[in-house]
């Protein structure tokens, strides 16, 4: 197992995972904060009140349950992670009565195709050993009409990005080209395909067409 790996499954991180790293980490990394991330994540997945939500890699459900909030009535948001400390974690600070959480892989995510109307995964793919098959994993259990929406990693020329690059790696991190998931979503047959870029991190949202 590897250093990020590893990481993710040491309690002590799962505890300051929110309350700390996740906000300065990505602060510096993307120049955004935690409440813009959420704030954007329910806004490009077009959350309407009953949507039925994945939160793959979730964490400590940082994010999912933010979404949850925002669902009503048969609304739901179910968060997905491997790290049982992540999960212990996610139920102490994330709970409430439209989320819950799943121990499960990426790669093999154990829902029937077209369950969701919305799947997210941020700020994990990089860690996952085989991303484009956890991403095809999202993309299949996506309903027809449904959003997806990622953010990870990507090339970057900068000093600071080849720094990170080579830190990042060292540690098990993966680097994206830029292309790599609109190429992925595309081929998939997503359509309105949008892709922006904030220092370290590309995010990336799409469409599945209604049939
Ligand atoms: C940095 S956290 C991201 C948490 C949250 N999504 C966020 O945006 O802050 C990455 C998470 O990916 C999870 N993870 C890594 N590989 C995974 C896999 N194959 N299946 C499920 N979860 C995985 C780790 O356990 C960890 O909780």
């Amino acid at each position: 197992m590897n250093l990020a790996r590893r990481t993710m499954n040491n309690p002590a991180f799962a505890l300051v995972y929110e309350r700390a790293w996740r906000p300065a980490a990505f602060f510096l990394a993307t120049g955004r904060t935690m409440r813009a991330d959420r704030h954007d994540a329910a806004r490009t997945l077009r959350l309407r009140p009953g949507s039925r939500v994945l939160d793959v890699a979730c964490g400590p459900g940082n994010i999912t349950g933010y979404l949850s909030t925002r669902l009503a009535g048969d609304g739901y948001a179910v968060g997905i992670d491997f790290s049982g400390p992540m999960l212990r974690q996610a139920r102490v600070d994330n709970s409430g009565p439209r989320v819950g959480y799943v121990r499960g892989d990426a790669r093999r995510l154990p829902f029937a195709d077209g369950t969701f109307d919305a799947v997210c995964c941020f700020g994990a793919l990089y860690l996952i050993p085989d991303p484009l098959v956890a991403a095809r994993e999202m993309i299949r259990v996506l309903a027809p009409g449904g959003r997806i929406a990622i953010s990870t990693s990507h090339r970057d020329d900068t000093w600071f990005g080849a720094v990170s690059t080579l830190v990042g790696g060292a540690g098990g991190l993966r680097v994206f080209d830029i292309d790599t998931f609109p190429d992925l979503f595309e081929r998939s047959g997503l359509t309105e395909i949008r892709q922006e870029v904030h220092g370290l991190l590309q995010y990336v949202s799409a469409t599945r067409p209604a049939r």
